[in-house]
């Protein structure tokens, strides 16, 4: 009955094809993101995780170890706690907690494993990862989540932006333009390792070999804003950032022994 009533809507109204110029890549096809950071949980077996942005807990919920998370608006699940041995919220903003608090003073040692899905646009996930990375150890990892945006219309900067069409079936998805900050990465940070995996819906990166000590991107920060101006063709520049990083299948990271290799 329901599916007559979709067709009978489509039928009356129907749903104009996505439009093939927003499309930027190929849908992901690994396995889904928090399947992958849940795999690095166990392959890490991190002491200390760190989150930025957690909303209702999902990716809070896979750590159960000593955890710090962030977010203005929290609204967790009870299972976000998942036997932790202590659990640190802080419910603001990652600047205003980066101004005030510091992971290193309140873990009493450096940040294992961090993931930074915090708000989605360039400037906030370049300064997160600067603000992350003192607190990491060189062997730490870092995961950025939605870098990998599959189309123009998710990656627009203004969530509120409804001007064009969704893909059908990705009406709430929104990455925003924080791919600009792994480009970023890529360009002014050569001694990092960088490991783009092909996790729907939108990819995950994980950065390594970090240098807690390096202030390049702190020293550059203007000219990096400056550079994240995408206009006129943001398909383009994407396309480009998207070919200059392999992409990895998720199924070849399943082990430790398979981390250090792609390290
Ligand atoms: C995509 S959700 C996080 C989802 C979660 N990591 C998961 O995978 O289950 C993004 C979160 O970032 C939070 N957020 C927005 N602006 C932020 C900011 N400036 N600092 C930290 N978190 C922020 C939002 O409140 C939202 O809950």
């Amino acid at each position: 009955m329901s599916n007559f009533i979709s067709r009978l809507k489509n039928k009356l109204h129907p749903i104009p094809p996505f439009p093939a110029a927003y499309i930027w890549r190929p849908d992901h096809k690994g396995e889904e993101y928090t399947t992958v950071l849940a795999r690095l949980h166990t392959i890490l077996a991190p002491a200390t995780y760190f989150e930025i942005g957690s909303r209702s807990g999902g990716s809070l919920a896979l750590a159960s170890c000593a955890s710090i998370a962030i977010d203005p608006q929290f609204s967790l699940i009870p299972a976000f706690h998942n036997n932790k041995p202590v659990c640190h919220l802080y419910a603001m903003t990652s600047d205003d907690f980066f101004a005030a608090h510091s992971p290193t003073a309140i873990f009493g040692r450096p940040i294992d494993f961090a993931f930074l899905d915090g708000l989605h646009l360039a400037e906030f996930l370049l300064r997160d990862f600067i603000n992350t990375e003192p607190h990491c150890k060189p062997d730490s990892v870092i995961a950025l989540h939605d870098c990998f945006p599959t189309d123009e219309v998710m990656a627009r900067r203004d969530e509120d932006d409804r001007s064009r069409p969704d893909k059908p079936g990705q009406a709430e998805w929104w990455t925003g333009d924080v791919w600009l900050a792994a480009e970023a990465l890529k360009k002014y940070r050569p001694d990092l390792t960088i490991i783009a995996l092909d996790a729907p819906p939108t990819g995950l990166v994980l950065v390594t070999g970090l240098n807690p000590a390096s202030t390049v991107l702190k020293d550059k920060y203007d000219e990096i804003i400056a550079s994240f101006d995408t206009s006129p063709n943001p398909r383009d520049r994407f396309r480009a950032f998207d070919a200059s990083l392999p992409m990895t299948a998720t199924s070849s990271l399943v082990t430790a022994e398979d981390l250090n290799r792609l390290r």
